[in-house]
């Protein structure tokens, strides 16, 4: 929308003017967020791109094809690259992002709980190490004269993405005011093996638990459940009401659900 843009571009001028510096375009964005934006946050060297590269792969469903197309940072792009923001505007439903940001230039939204955030902290001891290893790698970055220089500038914040105590001070004092996820790099590190995540996603699947006594309340003595009525796990399903629903019987259901619900912003899906 033209307005849109014309109102955003004014909005980054003026911020520019007061700051000094340009914001990140979703700092001044006006156009809403939606709850389902997703916003990966780190300080730098706490493994964004890992971040980025498991949401790439959620979302395509663990499709590996998905990440071979486009790279990370253009799947999940940074908010901080001014000119991002059509994209941000057209684009359909998750929308990933990821920033360096500090909390008080996260876009406004996210602060209304609108959308979400994943946090990935690392020790920063590691954040450290790994930081001066990329100021040699990063030509962009002015290369540390040695260690002890570089360890001086991290703990005076004088480094880009500037104090990595500011920055996971701010989100931890903040994070009720959002839809906050913390996370670490040593947790995900230690988390499940492959073989371990296929295993629950395989045993917590409707067919196995329908088979597993175990799970399925098939043990429960026939004084409570009635085995030769049903099974615990009945059809587990997505839109089954409509088998016993009529359409008055529907009708009068959303006007009720619109009702009581009217002030709680949750959504279901009747369908998929
Ligand atoms: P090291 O320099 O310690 O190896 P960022 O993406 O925030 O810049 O973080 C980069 C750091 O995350 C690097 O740390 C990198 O090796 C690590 N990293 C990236 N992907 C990872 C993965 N899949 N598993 C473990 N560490 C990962």
């Amino acid at each position: 929308p033209v307005a849109a843009r014309i109102r955003f571009k004014i909005l980054m001028l003026a911020y520019k003017a007061k700051h000094g510096v340009a914001p990140s375009y979703l700092t001044a964005l006006i156009t809403p967020l939606r709850d389902s934006d997703i916003f990966g946050v780190t300080y730098p060297k706490s493994g964004t791109i890992w971040l980025q590269q498991i949401l790439i792969l959620i979302e395509a469903k663990g499709d590996l094809t998905a990440t071979k197309d486009e790279n990370n940072a253009t799947r999940v792009s940074w908010i901080e690259v001014i000119g991002g923001e059509k994209k941000f505007l057209l684009e359909p439903s998750p929308r990933l992002r990821i920033t360096h940001l500090p909390y008080s230039l996260l876009p406004a939204g996210l602060k209304q709980k609108k959308g979400k955030v994943i946090y990935v902290a690392r020790n920063p001891k590691d954040v450290l190490v790994s930081f001066y290893h990329f100021h040699d790698f990063g030509v962009f970055l002015e290369t540390p004269k040695d260690f002890n220089d570089f360890f001086e500038k991290f703990m005076d914040g004088q480094v880009f993405g500037s104090s990595w105590f500011e920055h996971i001070k701010a989100y931890h004092t903040h994070r009720d005011e959002m839809n906050f996820l913390y996370i670490t790099y040593e947790e995900m590190i230690q988390d499940l093996t492959d073989l371990e995540i296929d295993n629950v996603v395989e045993h917590s699947r409707f067919d196995s638990m329908r088979h597993n006594n175990k799970a399925n309340y098939r043990t429960v003595s026939d004084q409570i459940l009635n085995h030769k009525k049903g099974t615990f796990l009945r059809k587990g399903s997505v839109g089954d009401w409509k088998n016993h629903f009529t359409v008055a019987q529907s009708e009068h259901f959303d006007k009720v659900f619109k009702e009581e619900m009217k002030d709680i912003p949750l959504f279901f899906s009747w369908d998929i």
